[in-house]
């Protein structure tokens, strides 16, 4: 099919920061896939907070490599098009991918993706429950099963976890694969969520607006052998005495104060730790994760869903920072 001259719809923006007022509605050409590219038509997107981290200017000088720019990465849409080396992919199939912050185009009504970070979409996993997955999805994983070594067969010995900000993006399926593990599982959230989150399988739950959750303090006493951080803002003195003998903190945003924790800790050679962790989007863990909404062992949660042509609402909601679950922006 040729595409190349056929109009599409997009959000873009000019220069850093002007959060979703800076919104351009615009007619863009619908981009023609290269080699190793897919063509979708997007069906769902969902936000992260690294989207409009991005357009604050927090990753300056390196992203966004140029303007105009379309954000969103998380993507679920059907293929209407495929580059000459696509061998995995055709037209009509359905899929979820990660575009790339360098790239962009999310928020538009077709993306162009790397065959190698695309995967296929069952029928059973909706558009928007699988547009939640690859970001926020892929670093909870990655925090339990690469930095924390949690089995999520299940095997493996018992580890006290205690995530925070657990209604959110990362921290909701972070508490759902948690206790596919051998996991004691203590979380975080805002006062609205607790039943919410000891839905998703949390043994205990804690309002971090009360001394003792402000305090991180597991109300059984257990002491955290691993602490997957979504939240921001707490320093390494709340954690410390909250820690096993080995404890080690898996720090999703890191500061200037928790690298310099980070570095301080390993030269000292203390066993309790903090680790800065980048997401690495993975292609076989996205499949994995896909499965396991394929299977109902995982499930996302809707914030909300926008409109594409109202994708400010979507913007603005994940900027203010008290989404439950992910939010979605559907063309
Ligand atoms: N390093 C990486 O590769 C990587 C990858 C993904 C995400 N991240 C980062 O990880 C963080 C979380 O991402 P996300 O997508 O989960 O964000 P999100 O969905 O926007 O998180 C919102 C949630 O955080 C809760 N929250 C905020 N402060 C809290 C606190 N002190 N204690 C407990 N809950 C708190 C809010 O609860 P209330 O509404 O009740 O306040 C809300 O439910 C972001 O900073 C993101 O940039 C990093």
């Amino acid at each position: 099919m040729k595409m190349a001259a056929k109009l599409m719809h997009a959000v873009q923006y000019d220069g850093y920061g002007g959060g979703a007022a800076a919104f351009k509605h615009v007619e863009v050409t619908v981009p023609t896939p290269k080699q190793n590219e897919v063509l979708l038509k997007v069906e769902a997107t969902s936000l992260n907070p690294i989207d409009w981290k991005i357009q604050k200017g927090m990753l300056r000088p390196l992203l966004p490599c140029k303007f105009p720019y379309i954000p969103a990465t998380d993507v679920a849409g059907e293929v209407v098009d495929v580059g000459p080396g696509v061998k995995n992919f055709k037209a009509g199939d359905k899929v979820v991918t990660t575009l790339g912050q360098q790239a962009g185009g999310g928020l538009a009504e077709y993306a162009l993706a790397k065959e190698s970070l695309t995967v296929a979409r069952p029928p059973e996993v909706s558009a928007a429950d699988a547009a939640g997955l690859p970001i926020a999805g892929l670093t909870a994983h990655q925090a339990l099963t690469d930095s924390a070594g949690i089995k999520l067969d299940g095997s493996g010995k018992k580890e006290n976890i205690l995530i925070t900000a657990a209604a959110g993006g990362v921290g909701h399926y972070a508490v759902q694969l948690a206790k596919l593990g051998n996991t004691h599982v203590t979380a975080t959230c805002g006062a609205r969520n607790l039943d919410f989150v000891r839905s998703l399988g949390a043994d205990e739950v804690l309002d971090y607006k009360t001394p003792d959750g402000a305090a991180l303090k597991s109300p059984s006493g257990v002491k955290y052998d691993y602490v997957i951080h979504c939240a921001t803002g707490i320093p390494w003195s709340t954690f410390e005495p909250n820690l096993s003998a080995n404890g080690k903190v898996i720090d999703l945003t890191p500061s200037g104060s928790s690298l310099l924790t980070f570095v301080s800790k390993m030269l000292t050679f203390s066993k309790k730790r903090l680790v800065p962790l980048f997401v690495t989007s993975k292609h076989q863990n996205l499949d994995f994760l896909v499965n396991l909404v394929k299977d109902g062992k995982l499930k996302t949660v809707i914030d909300s869903k926008h409109p594409l042509s109202k994708a400010e609402d979507a913007w603005a909601k994940s900027m203010e920072g008290h989404a439950t679950g992910k939010i979605i922006v559907e063309p």
